[in-house]
């Protein structure tokens, strides 16, 4: 046995026996005589000490220890003389005195400092991801992702779910991202697409009679990355058979609370509040609202209209919307502040921000476009009392709620009114579909399997265009989705499904894909549902994006072990690199562009 315990794992009921320990040289201190080290393994740290009175060969070889050095050490537990305890560490009241060392390997000085590795540079940090893991903050978020998958696991298994795998090299998913695509060496000029999401084989296991899958599964989508996406991540996916939306909630909401009971040691409060998506566009401005603190939209077009803003009457007079929100204390902003501030929400993509400031009454460029008694009931409906400043935007309604949601979230962090805790809410009631200006037709808002609320519209495709109310029948359709949001993250998404192929017909048919095309894409599922397929639906979470807002990352990389950069290449292996001519030709893969 190279080791009896854990470094961090030593305590007072330990002093006076001899241990042996194994771990990484973190930091040293020589001190007169004695050399101090803080012997670091995944458990915690242990401080040890060599003294040339417990062994002048030891003391000797200590000298030539460096950082990352791995050791293995035997001596004495004692207690830390009195005066040099540390009680912030759980080993902080003993330390061992070594008898004897082995170094069982060196490391090469290091690329940053590994007391320091937080604040070394990403790209160091991710080409030395081994050493950047070392963490123990990273260790932590992996030990968390990894009992938050133990608890799923476990949980799922307890209500009947069966864990089924399915396959990586498959055909295209429709989840709105575009596809890995890999050749097939054994068949010239064809592709697998790697999955966007298992969602077709997971309704097809529906129609298998299977009743409930899940899995904890890598997805992957080639889309531009931001802070809480990564080209493959992880779901925890799941599907069920003879359930409605309240069905698949409630096991969600089992599973988390669950979740973080186990792992956090935190009371999570079910049910979650629901919101349908309209009256979160209405309050927050997104479909994935931070409840944690308020500064809601108001609508103002009522008043707007009362007013004489050539700017807001506009908005209003081509069907767009004028809202605000309180800048709740920031009327001392000065004039160049406020500039900013606009030019953050045009940078938002606003064309202005208007603003009116409390202060002994009204103060802004604009307040004599309104009179006086809008004005008050302006701050009356925002809540607006004396130190605070109105900003309003004035546009098409989409611009409108995304700029105002980001000016919330904004101030929210600016003013620190964002309250600590974890705040679920689900997003119910979404569309059915989304017009999309640039193809002239409509999208699935989550994907075209979803079941709508109320039967598939009776609307052909070529009615939108001509007929208004063919047109608003589509608009105003509503889905059986659910989206599960965390202070202001995505962390889930599902819906019912269609399980009814005449209706899946209507659906592609209304989206526009040929009945050619559906065969190509998405034949096999359409035969699964000729053959009785059960009414079913589910739901995916994003593991990684659960974990990161549980452990507190900033970014998603912080709970992936290999996670990849912002251009989706992984620095410490290279991928994604050239390959030889050799490996191309068995390919049938002939690149157009000069590597
Ligand atoms: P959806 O596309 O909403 O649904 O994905 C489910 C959840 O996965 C997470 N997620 C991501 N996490 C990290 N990086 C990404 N690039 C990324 N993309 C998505 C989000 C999201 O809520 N098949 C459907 C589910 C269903 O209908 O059952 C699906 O994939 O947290
Ligand atoms: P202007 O009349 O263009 O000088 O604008 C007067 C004020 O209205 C400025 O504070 C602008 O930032 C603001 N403003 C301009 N366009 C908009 C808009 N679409 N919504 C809200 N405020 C705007």
């Amino acid at each position: 046995m190279i080791r009896d315990k854990g470094c961090g794992d030593i305590t007072e009921s330990d002093i006076g026996s001899n241990m042996s320990l194994a771990g990484w040289v973190f930091r040293r201190r020589d001190h007169g005589g004695l050399i101090f080290i803080d012997l670091r393994d995944r458990s915690g740290i242990c401080q040890i000490v060599f003294s040339p009175d417990v062994s002048k060969e030891t003391h000797e070889l200590a000298h030539d220890l460096r950082s990352e050095f791995v050791i293995s050490v035997s001596g004495e537990v004692r207690k830390r003389p009195a005066g040099t305890e540390n009680p912030n560490f759980p080993t902080g009241m003993v330390e061992l005195y070594v008898k004897k060392l082995d170094v069982l390997n060196e490391s090469a000085p290091l690329p940053f400092p590994m007391e320091e590795a937080a604040e070394a540079s990403e790209y160091l940090r991710l080409k030395h991801r081994y050493l950047d893991l070392r963490r123990p903050e990273l260790q932590r978020n992996l030990i968390v992702r990894h009992k938050v998958s133990k608890v799923m696991r476990d949980y799922l298994d307890e209500k009947g779910f069966l864990e089924i795998e399915t396959p990586m090299l498959t055909k295209s998913t429709p989840e709105g991202a575009r596809d890995y695509l890999v050749p097939s060496r054994l068949n010239p000029g064809h592709f697998y697409a790697l999955p966007q999401s298992p969602q077709l084989f997971k309704q097809i296991l529906m129609a298998a009679g299977l009743e409930k899958y899940f899995q904890i599964v890598k997805c992957f989508r080639d889309e531009d990355l931001r802070a809480d996406r990564q080209p493959e991540f992880t779901q925890v996916d799941m599907e069920m058979s003879f359930v409605d939306r309240n069905d698949v909630i409630s096991v969600v909401e089992e599973m988390i609370k669950r979740l973080f009971r186990n792992v956090m040691e935190i009371d999570i409060t079910t049910p979650f509040e629901r919101l349908s998506y309209k009256e979160s566009m209405e309050r927050f401005g997104n479909d994935k609202p931070d409840l944690r603190f308020g500064l809601e939209l108001k609508d103002m077009a009522d008043l707007a209209a009362k007013g004489s803003f050539k700017v807001f009457l506009d908005a209003v007079q081509s069907g767009g919307r004028v809202k605000a929100i309180n800048g709740k204390g920031m009327a001392g902003l000065s004039r160049k502040e406020v500039d900013m501030l606009t030019e953050e929400a045009q940078s938002f993509g606003a064309k202005g921000l208007a603003w009116i400031k409390v202060k002994n009454g009204f103060e802004s460029p604009i307040a004599k476009f309104f009179p006086e008694d809008v004005l008050r009931r302006m701050a009356e409906r925002l809540e607006a009392s004396d130190g605070d400043i109105m900003l309003f935007v004035a546009d098409k309604e989409k611009v409108v709620h995304d700029v105002l949601s980001r000016m919330r979230l904004e101030l929210g962090k600016r003013l620190n009114l964002i309250q600590p805790g974890f705040r679920f809410v689900w997003i119910t009631d979404f569309p059915l579909f989304e017009w999309d200006d640039e193809e002239g037709r409509f999208q699935a808002m989550h994907h075209p399997f979803t079941a709508p609320m109320d039967g598939i519209p009776p609307v052909e495709l070529d009615d939108i265009k001509s007929n208004a109310a063919a047109f608003e029948s589509l608009a105003s359709a509503k889905a059986k989705a659910y989206d599960i949001v965390l202070n202001g993250s995505e962390i889930g998404g599902g819906s019912i499904r269609i399980h009814n192929v005449i209706d899946q017909h209507k659906m592609f048919k209304i989206l526009g894909i040929t009945d050619e095309d559906a065969r190509v894409k998405f034949g096999f599922l359409l035969d699964a549902l000729e053959y009785g397929a059960p009414p079913h639906g589910g739901i995916a979470l994003g593991l990684d994006r659960l974990v990161m807002l549980m452990v507190g990352a900033h970014s998603i990389r912080d709970v992936i072990a290999f996670p990849k950069t912002q251009k989706a290449v992984c620095l410490m292996s290279g991928a994604p690199s050239t390959v030889e001519q050799k490996q191309l030709r068995e390919l049938n893969v002939k690149l157009d562009i000069p590597l």
